[in-house]
């Protein structure tokens, strides 16, 4: 008998052998070649905040808003939304392949602005994703295929950690270009507009619209517009990721700018939307991807691009909270609601940066941390090293990524005098 066994069935075969002969030839298993992989980095400091017993121990590495006493927190125009959703008593039928287009419709509305020629002349192809990452997943794939122009595309340095994977995995060319000048802990204008005039003439470049993510560092309205004419007179194709509107500044209108700037200027774009933070719908995975087209007719035709890729890669998108959303969005008393709960959360962010910054300076730090209160959104990049972080982490209870970078949302009125006092020991 000549067999190729695994496991119990080796085992089971070698006891039979010993009864008669058997002839075993064990095959490895087929993943045998699979090497373990590094650990997703966030996930990593939530287990070492999980295995330490420090009752003050704090995180800050999560990219989710927690309220002032450190807890996760739905917004009551969620709540609201979801019990008018189940109220409704809705059949649970597939959604069409490009999603619930009540919530399309307004999601492109609070991105682009009711008083966009694009949304005017109805050019814009939109689809639902799965959340922001889906959208940017659908974006590489769509880029991927129909792009004309290679496969190129330029994201900051840094820049979300899972920006070069999603477009890697896409089949695009990821390549970077300068934004952040760590002696000013600020924008490095110039290494960025140098390094967009310098890429390949039409290559598709990663803008974040507000709350740069790690950075916490948007360019001025000022440098937009002079961003908007580099990519310009490059023939670059934008690609905008806004994954925090209304999270950065409080107001929906104001972090949308440079979209709405870059449409005037007459630019055709990508975006990926997300309402993971501004609606805290995380684990709801609600977004959208849309492209701005030249005319309706394009639309239409792109439209039926976007059906033939997303079909293949989930089918079609979950609808409750797209249904959530649409509710928010689409009902006026809602709607306000909502914008108050957003600056709501933008606001006690704001106040924690401010916080901060005052107890360090209180303690007598040396170091100029005007920094923390100039960032915007949910993260502030410290500029502190990652040495300084593993001593943050193993002498202070205190978790967050090692390039710096500390999630704000995490930082209470409890605990923001312990945190500044753990970094002004850790800094001096
Ligand atoms: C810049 C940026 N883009 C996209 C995302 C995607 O988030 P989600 O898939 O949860 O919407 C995030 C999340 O942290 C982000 O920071």
């Amino acid at each position: 008998m000549l067999s190729t066994l695994r496991g119990s069935a080796v085992r089971a075969a070698a006891k039979q052998s010993s009864a008669g002969p058997v002839t075993l030839i064990a095959r490895a298993s087929t993943f045998a070649n699979v090497k373990e992989g590094p650990p997703d980095a966030i996930l990593g400091i939530t287990e070492a905040f999980k295995k330490d017993s420090f009752s003050e121990k704090i995180n800050l590495g999560v990219g989710a808003y927690r309220d002032d006493q450190g807890k996760p927190y739905v917004l009551p125009s969620v709540r609201e939304a979801e019990q008018k959703v189940v109220g409704k008593a809705l059949d649970k039928e597939y959604a069409g392949i490009t999603g619930v287009p009540s919530f399309t419709k307004a999601a492109a509305l609070l991105a682009y602005g009711p008083d966009s020629a694009a949304i005017k002349e109805d050019r814009i192809a939109i689809t639902q994703s799965i959340s922001g990452t889906g959208a940017l997943r659908i974006g590489g794939a769509f880029l991927e295929r129909f792009y004309p122009h290679g496969k190129a595309i330029y994201i900051p340095t840094p820049s979300w950690a899972n920006h070069k994977a999603v477009f890697t995995d896409s089949g695009l060319d990821v390549k970077q270009y300068k934004y952040y000048n760590k002696d000013t802990i600020g924008l490095d204008f110039d290494g960025m507009v140098a390094d967009l005039k310098a890429a390949p003439e039409n290559s598709i470049v990663l803008l974040h619209a507000c709350a740069h993510n790690p950075t916490g560092i948007d360019p001025t309205p000022e440098q937009w517009k002079q961003i908007s004419q580099v990519v310009k007179e490059k023939g670059h194709f934008p690609f905008f990721d806004m994954a925090y509107q209304g999270f950065a500044s409080g107001d929906t209108d104001k972090d949308a700018y440079p979209i709405r700037l870059f449409i005037e200027e007459g630019h055709q774009m990508v975006l990926a939307q997300s309402f993971a933070k501004n609606m805290g719908l995380y684990g709801e995975r609600v977004g959208a991807f849309s492209v701005v087209c030249e005319s309706a007719e394009e639309k239409k035709r792109l439209d039926s691009q976007i059906k033939i890729l997303v079909r293949p890669l989930y089918s079609n998108p979950p609808v409750h909270g797209a249904r959530i959303a649409s509710e928010i969005l689409n009902d006026p008393s809602l709607n306000k609601q909502w914008l108050g709960e957003v600056k709501g959360m933008a606001d006690r962010i704001i106040k924690m940066r401010a916080l901060l910054k005052e107890n360090l300076q209180k303690l007598g730090s040396k170091q100029n941390w005007d920094h923390i209160t100039n960032q915007i959104g949910m993260f502030a990049y410290t500029g502190l090293k990652p040495e300084q972080m593993e001593v943050l982490a193993k002498e202070h209870s205190v978790y967050a990524t090692k390039d710096g970078r500390i999630s704000v949302a995490g930082i209470t009125s409890a605990n923001v005098k312990r945190l500044a006092e753990s970094i002004y020991k850790t800094t001096g």
